[in-house]
């Protein structure tokens, strides 16, 4: 693993989702209470692409069948062990890097 400059803090403002991409692994970022997430931009039920639904209130929710995601965790809401792989992720002279 190693660490990835992904995109400018000011690109993921509260409450934002963007797609990226580090050592071949999409990737989907988001921000919620100043907290800055990453996960792969897969859904551990069918693969659907997380970056292609909805961020709300700190979660996830996929564009194919609407599971939600709790971002703080990556569980899964109605089965917590069921859970997003999660990206360790730091801020660094403005910018947001992630270790994949
Ligand atoms: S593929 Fe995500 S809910 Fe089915």
């Amino acid at each position: 693993m190693a660490w990835h400059p992904l995109l400018p803090e000011t690109e993921l403002p509260e409450g934002a989702m963007r797609a990226a991409e580090a050592a071949g692994v999409r990737l989907v970022l988001c921000r919620h209470r100043g907290r800055v997430h990453a996960f792969e931009d897969r859904c551990p039920h069918a693969n659907g692409p997380l970056t292609g639904g909805n961020f709300a209130d700190g979660r996830l929710i996929c564009p194919w069948h609407a599971w939600e995601f709790l971002c703080e965790t990556g569980a899964l809401d109605f089965n917590p062990a069921i859970v997003l792989r999660r990206f360790p992720v730091r801020c660094q002279d403005g910018m947001i890097l992630v270790d994949a």
